[in-house]
């Protein structure tokens, strides 16, 4: 984790929040690389979500909503830590028999803490005003069901999915970005015939567990976890965790569950409005169940570079590769002048640049050109980073109009006329 954590520090994945005032504990902000690294990982869920599916509508909802939401979906009541302090050292933990930071069984007695950040709506913060930040991003698809299915014409089955920002004032954190106080949730709310549940809720496991290994996770490093009765949440009658083997073990990347008509029940109830659905067919109404595929983007982000990350010994050298996905990278084009004091050449390869980045961030690929060092460091600059191709030109290159391209897991070098460079680099792309 320290060879992750720093690299994503040095080469501009993920920095600490507000770093310059000494951080915001368990906040973080993703720098140039992380921004397009985790662009891609977005994109790469609502494409197989949303595009690629013809039974799931995307959704856009507001972080804030009536407060009510929470007493409907149980958050007020349920969604809490138990809290402890030591009473030696005087830090604050979720409860457990003793002290993490220093072993004392000294503690103060559980108190709960609910885990929503807590603010006000407009000027006068009375307890009229009080509004949560959302701690899932799940709510705002169960209220806008109706809105939904009415705009779309939809039958069951069929789902909405959504990314977005959640918060939650966690007792414990830790792990880099691995719990967080604020971060990003993918979340699907399929919605089926009670009948059906079972089926889908099998079906979703298998379909997300695909998703990671299709992206390039090793399948090795996952795995699936049923929830024993006792630890399942409020509303779920079953739940599986797809969990990553990081560095500091087996840990959820995300859960699916069943959470049966617990969330449309409640919210009619709550809101005194029909969320039935009516089936045309049967000319009956039914609570849909719900088959939840939840997970957090922060971090797939941080299993998908503890993954690709990797040493190598290349002659008497050591080479980091960050080896992502051709999806995934955050740069797919490198183009270097091989001789950076040369006018010509760095004209050329600027130029070279130019064309592929007018092309290319057409269909969001982001191509980048560097001199700022000699040959061999920019290869290896851009292999810690994940870079796919690296294009050189050299002298050569303004006589016979050749580039190099060089493949960053193989470093198999290809000549390639200029000409021809463009379509060259979108077909391997593809691949
Ligand atoms: N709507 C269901 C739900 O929110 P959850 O298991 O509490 O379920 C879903 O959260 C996913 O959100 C988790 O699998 C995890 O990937 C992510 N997540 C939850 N808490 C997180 C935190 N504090 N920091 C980062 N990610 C978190």
């Amino acid at each position: 984790m320290e060879k992750i954590v720093s690299l994503c520090k040095r080469r501009g994945f993920i920095f600490p929040s507000s770093e310059i005032y000494g951080g915001l504990a368990s906040t973080w902000d993703y720098g140039p690389l992380g921004v397009e690294l985790k662009g891609n990982v977005k994109a790469a869920w609502w494409q197989s979500t949303v595009y690629e599916r013809e039974d799931i509508e995307g959704l856009d909802a507001a972080i804030l909503m009536h407060p009510k939401t929470w007493s409907a979906s149980g958050h007020i009541k349920n969604f809490f830590d138990l809290m402890v302090d030591c009473k030696d050292c005087q830090k604050r933990f979720k409860s457990q028999a003793k002290c993490p930071s220093c072993g004392s069984s000294s503690l103060t007695k559980e108190r709960p803490f609910n885990l929503m950040f807590k603010t006000f709506l407009g000027p006068v913060e009375d307890s009229g005003s009080g509004v949560y930040l959302r701690p899932e991003t799940a709510q705002g698809i169960f209220v806008n069901f109706s809105n939904v299915l009415n705009s779309s014409h939809r039958k069951l089955p069929f789902g909405i999915a959504q990314i977005g920002k959640a918060f939650r004032n966690e007792v414990t954190t830790g792990n880099f970005t691995f719990r967080s106080r604020e971060f990003e949730q993918m979340e699907i709310e399929f919605f089926v015939p009670p009948n059906e549940a079972e089926k889908w809720y099998k079906y979703w496991v298998k379909e997300r567990l695909s998703w990671y290994t299709k992206l390039g996770i090793n399948s090795k490093n996952l795995r699936v976890r049923e929830h024993e009765q006792d630890e399942l949440a409020h509303y779920a009658k079953a739940c599986a965790d797809i969990e990553y083997k990081f560095p500091f073990g087996w840990s959820e990347l995300e859960g699916i569950a069943n959470r049966t008509d617990f969330d449309l029940k409640q919210h009619s109830e709550f809101s005194q409005k029909d969320l039935a659905y009516f089936n045309e067919e049967t000319k009956t109404k039914v609570l849909p169940f719900i088959i939840e595929p939840s997970g957090g983007i922060d971090r797939t982000v941080l299993a998908f570079l503890v993954d690709a990350y990797r040493e190598e010994q290349v002659r008497e050298r050591k080479r980091v590769v960050l080896g992502l996905s051709r999806r995934l990278a955050p740069i797919k084009v490198a183009v270097l002048p091989l001789l950076r004091n040369r006018g010509e050449i760095v004209r050329f390869a600027k130029s070279i640049a130019g064309d592929l980045r007018k092309h290319f961030s057409g269909c969001g690929k982001k191509v980048v050109y560097d001199d700022t060092a000699g040959i061999g460091r920019l290869y290896r600059r851009q292999d810690e980073i994940g870079t796919i191709f690296c294009v050189t030109v050299d002298v050569d290159s303004l006589e016979d109009k050749k580039v190099t391209v060089r493949e960053r897991d193989s470093m198999e070098q290809v000549r390639v006329s200029t000409e021809g460079l463009r379509s060259y680099l979108e077909a391997e792309l593809q691949k």
